[in-house]
């Protein structure tokens, strides 16, 4: 009986997850043409490639998180002094989407939030310091809405540094980037909701209610995904829309139903494989965003409720893990990240993310790339957006522990 009611919450969401999609084909954004003919040579240490820029990297000890350290156990602290590291106004890249206050939301404490881990701190987010981690590179994002917002949270974070016309943002679906000419580097995201390949795979046009998974196709996504230098991965709530989804394995006329959890670890050793024929581990690096959690139904963390995320001003205390993040799905990506021949880093923000009922947009977001309307607002219950998150806010924080990462895997040029 729960279950069903579960389900039947989980697709009457649906339709606004839809609304995010759509978004993208309606964002007026200053676009220029891709120069095709860029070729970004990764160098390991860093330098320069035109020697103009050619100063060290001076990553320094501090900012480099203990071996010891689990960056993913801690607390939220109040901080508002280093806390947003922008703001809506400041960055011209954020789709409407995501920005809540500049959409109605009449409190901002969500903004003002810093992760503490247990053992250790975070480094200080330093816009320039990672763009010359990232010189003559591209960095890219590849996954669903949720994925994408991380995009423009990190375009956002780097983005002040740069003057005006050197910076850009192109669109060539299903790709966005992101590019800093001065230093050779993108930030780039690709829409893929499944990773593998599917029917929802046109960035702008694609069927939400009819989903069918191609679970052995990687292979034209794969091509736009050579050669990155920094890939990071996520896919999960494509895969919670029912209990079963739709998909083929082998010949592409013979469509079953599979149980998701099937589903997940088959399209996951596609990937796998595709990893291991075409990543090189000593130019490449890759990482695999943990789920990021939803916060439909308010009773599980206020007994007695029967809400979602609308009106959530404070991060939960304490222990808490949501429903809707699915510890078979995480045993399946523990799984294969293990026997994978190639490093791929975990970044699981799940539990971090699971405190924040606060930070949603709720229903100060889009729908089929509109603002709500004013009756729709009033309709928290039906309308409230709980997967994807305000800007700036919570995505800025794995972006954060993203940063953390790739600090503490580089190697300053002596
Ligand atoms: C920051 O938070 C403190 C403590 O809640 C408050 O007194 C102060 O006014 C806040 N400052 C700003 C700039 O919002
Ligand atoms: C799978 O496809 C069939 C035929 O289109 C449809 O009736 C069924 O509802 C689909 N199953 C799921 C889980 O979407
Ligand atoms: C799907 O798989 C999971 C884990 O293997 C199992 O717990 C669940 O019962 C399965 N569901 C169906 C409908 O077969
Ligand atoms: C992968 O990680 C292991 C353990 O951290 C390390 O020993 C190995 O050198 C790494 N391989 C590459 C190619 O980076
Ligand atoms: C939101 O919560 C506050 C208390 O936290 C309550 O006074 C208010 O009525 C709530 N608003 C709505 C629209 O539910
Ligand atoms: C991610 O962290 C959660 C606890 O926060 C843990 O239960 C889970 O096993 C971790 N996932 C993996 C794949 O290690």
């Amino acid at each position: 009986m729960k279950q069903l009611s579960i389900d039947r919450r989980i697709q009457s969401l649906f339709p606004i997850v839809l609304a995010s999609l759509l978004v993208l084909g309606t964002a007026k954004l200053v676009l220029e043409k891709l120069k095709s003919n860029h070729s970004y040579a990764f160098q390991i240490n860093g330098r320069a490639r035109d020697g103009k820029h050619g100063l060290a990297v001076i990553v320094s000890p501090e900012d480099r998180i203990d071996e010891s350290c689990n960056v993913f156990e801690g607390e939220w602290v109040w901080d508002n002094v280093s806390h947003p590291l922008y703001t809506e106004e400041s960055c011209p890249y954020l789709v409407k989407q995501v920005t809540c206050q500049r959409n109605g939301r009449p409190d901002s404490f969500y903004k003002n939030w810093r992760w503490q881990p247990n053992g250790c701190k975070l480094p200080r987010f330093d816009p320039l310091k990672l763009l010359q981690i990232l010189r003559g590179k591209r960095l890219m994002f590849v996954g669903d809405s949720v994925q994408r917002g991380q995009f423009e949270s990190l375009v956002c974070m780097l983005q002040s540094v740069i003057p005006e016309g050197k910076k850009s943002l192109e669109r060539i679906p299903p790709r966005k980037i992101f590019k800093i000419q001065e230093f050779d580097a993108s930030i780039e995201y690709y829409w893929a909701p499944f990773i593998v390949e599917s029917i929802s795979d046109h960035a702008t046009k694609h069927t939400v209610l009819k989903r069918l998974v191609k679970l052995d196709s990687i292979s034209t996504h794969g091509k736009h995904w050579k050669g990155v230098d920094v890939l990071v991965f996520e896919s999960y709530v494509w895969w919670k829309y029912k209990p079963t989804i739709n998909a083929t394995y082998g010949s592409p006329d013979d469509v079953e139903e599979y149980n998701v959890t099937t589903a997940y670890r088959l399209a996951l050793e596609t990937w796998a494989n595709w990893l291991e024929s075409s990543i090189n581990p000593y130019t490449q690096k890759v990482f695999f965003m943990s789920m990021s959690p939803t916060h439909l139904w308010s009773w599980e963390w206020k007994p007695g409720s029967n809400e979602n995320c609308f009106n959530e001003s404070y991060p939960i205390q304490g222990p808490y893990w949501g429903t809707g993040s699915s510890l078979e799905i995480m045993d399946i990506v523990h799984d294969i990240l293990e026997e994978l021949k190639v490093n791929v880093t975990l970044l699981n923000i799940t539990q971090l993310s699971e405190f924040r009922k606060d930070a949603h947009t709720t229903i100060y977001g889009e729908r089929k790339g509109k603002l709500l309307t004013k009756e729709q607002r009033s309709d928290p219950k039906n309308f409230a957006d709980c997967i994807h998150w305000c800007l700036p806010g919570v995505p800025d924080t794995w972006n954060e522990i993203l940063y953390a990462y790739l600090l503490k895997n580089h190697q300053n040029v002596s």
